[in-house]
């Protein structure tokens, strides 16, 4: 439950700070709070007593701050309740929380937002309404750890007018680098121009193929073609859904230049295999390492392995921004350093293009973005792990593994940027019925590449990839992010249940 702290609650809470009854329910995780930035001032008047200003700061640092828009304010201020109360009520409706706890609800009857006295805030989470809806994925419910985090550094960026590339950039890819177990990283826009400039770094192009799986979102492929190279198809492994090493020997050719494994779903493909037979055909290797950020393989992290690791900030991946970014990561020197020309039209120095590159810059907010979230990044991974687990055992104890087939870690560790279950011939039904129960789910995807109508010239036909058009056919994906909780899980498992046994 997401709670907006009145000022008169926190007045009575600063108090008696260290034991204040509704605060523990907080500090137990119960329900994440906010207190609007505009109370500041009546609660400190509140308090009658200047010494609390050192508490008031403590229970800041750990609540939540919203700041109200100037727009908010306007309207609050036109409008015919008492200015507090029509603010209190704006915040609560705009930014999706789900009550207001006040030691006075009357003051927000007509208002339309649930409000709730502390001893009801406390019953209600004793005693929760049963779970009717679970999102697939909702970026807005971290906002509560992250979110003055990113608007602290966010402001520093307006403020400084530096906009694009600049330190606030070079400090992420630090940490990105270090954190990916990698020499460099280079931000990008996007994890389909990380691809890309990967591609363009090994000057891959007209004439070149590049071995990669029919199984994965188009920008895999879709960069290959657009270097002017041909994309090779490999089939999946039909239990990790990733490519299948022993069938790219008999893939490459003279022509060959490079081999794409991407990470799907947040595990790792079988790179031991893919780097001997690339190290023994003198091939390069890119790793999609997009849906992937912070998966290892024995013991590597992904982006490490190959030559160079392309990585999505697209927000919903797992370490996502506020639009579109990526990163290329990457352990040569002399690649790092293409990267970079790369990115700024291949200039080395401004005005001087040795190399054909292009716009590939990466913004410094989406740079303050993925920064904040870094610091949670490897909690909430642990999260989603934890919440994989969860689901196989209530899959297991519904006596539902006849019907679905669990994902596995084959290769520790899964980040489950998604939980991908094969249903068999009746996924498409399932997946509208746990729609009608209000239950976010995803086909990722339904139509492989090769199939592709773009892709037609390049003469792949049904059946080429059989693995993979099965995938297509039988895969669902299920809400999976660190927000869901076990209540959410166990309703997502009880209507799977519903739809194949009824009950
Ligand atoms: C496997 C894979 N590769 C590449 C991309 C492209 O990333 P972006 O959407 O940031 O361009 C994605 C993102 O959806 C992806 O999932």
């Amino acid at each position: 439950m997401q709670i907006l702290f009145d000022t008169d609650c926190l007045i009575q809470a600063l108090e008696n700070l260290a034991d204040s009854a509704v605060l523990n329910l907080y500090r137990q995780k119960r329900c994440k709070g906010w207190v609007a930035s505009t109370a500041v001032a009546a609660i400190l008047q509140g308090a009658g007593d200047s010494k609390r200003e050192g508490d008031l700061q403590t229970l800041l640092r750990s609540l939540a701050v919203l700041t109200p828009t100037a727009h908010d304010i306007d309207l609050a201020l036109g409008h015919e309740q008492p200015f507090a109360v029509a603010l209190a009520s704006r915040l609560i409706k705009v930014n999706g929380l789900d009550a207001v706890v006040t030691l006075s609800p009357e003051k927000f009857s007509g208002l339309s937002v649930s409000a709730l006295t502390p001893a009801q805030l406390q019953e209600k989470l004793d005693a929760p309404p049963p779970v009717n809806e679970v999102r697939l994925l909702d970026i807005t419910a971290s906002y509560h750890q992250i979110l003055n985090a990113v608007e602290k550094e966010i402001a520093a960026t307006i403020r400084s007018g530096q906009f694009i590339l600049g330190a606030k950039v070079s400090q992420m890819e630090e940490r990105m680098a270090s954190y990916c177990q990698t020499k460099y990283a280079v931000g990008v826009s996007s994890g389909t121009d990380a691809l890309l400039m990967a591609l363009m770094a090994l000057e891959v192009g007209p004439g070149d193929e590049v071995i990669t799986t029919p199984y994965t979102f188009f920008a895999t492929a879709g960069s290959i073609i657009r270097v002017g190279a041909k994309p090779v198809f490999v089939d999946i492994n039909d239990v990790t859904f990733n490519i299948k090493p022993e069938h790219v020997e008999r893939c490459i050719t003279p022509q060959t230049k490079a081999i794409i494994p991407v990470h799907l779903y947040g595990q790792c493909s079988d790179m031991d295999v893919i780097l001997r037979l690339a190290e023994k055909n003198n091939l390069r290797v890119i790793e999609d390492s997009a849906q992937a950020i912070g998966s290892e393989y024995k013991g590597k992290s992904a982006g490490s392995m190959g030559d160079m690791g392309c990585f999505s900030f697209f927000p919903t991946k797992n370490l996502g921004g506020f639009g579109d970014g990526g990163l290329v990561t990457t352990n040569s020197e002399e690649f790092y350093k293409r990267l970079q020309a790369l990115r700024v039209h291949g200039a080395t120095r401004k005005y001087y293009h040795k190399i054909s590159g292009g716009n590939f810059r990466l913004d410094a907010i989406q740079a303050d973005v993925v920064s904040a979230k870094l610091n949670f990044l490897e909690d909430w991974t642990e999260q989603r792990r934890q919440n994989a687990q969860t689901y196989n055992q209530l899959f297991k104890d519904a006596a539902m593994t006849p019907f679905v087939q669990l994902p596995p870690e084959v290769f520790p560790r899964h980040v489950y940027n998604q939980y991908v279950l094969r249903v068999g011939n009746r996924r498409d039904e399932l997946k509208t019925f746990l729609e009608e129960n209000r239950i976010g789910c995803e086909i990722y995807y339904p139509i492989p590449l090769h199939l592709q109508e773009c892709f037609k010239s390049l003469g792949y036909k049904s059946g080429d990839f059989p693995e993979s058009e099965k995938a297509a056919q039988e895969t669902l994906a299920l809400p999976i992010s660190h927000e869901v909780d076990r209540r959410q899980q166990e309703y997502v498992v009880a209507t799977v249940r519903r739809f194949f046994l009824g009950e």
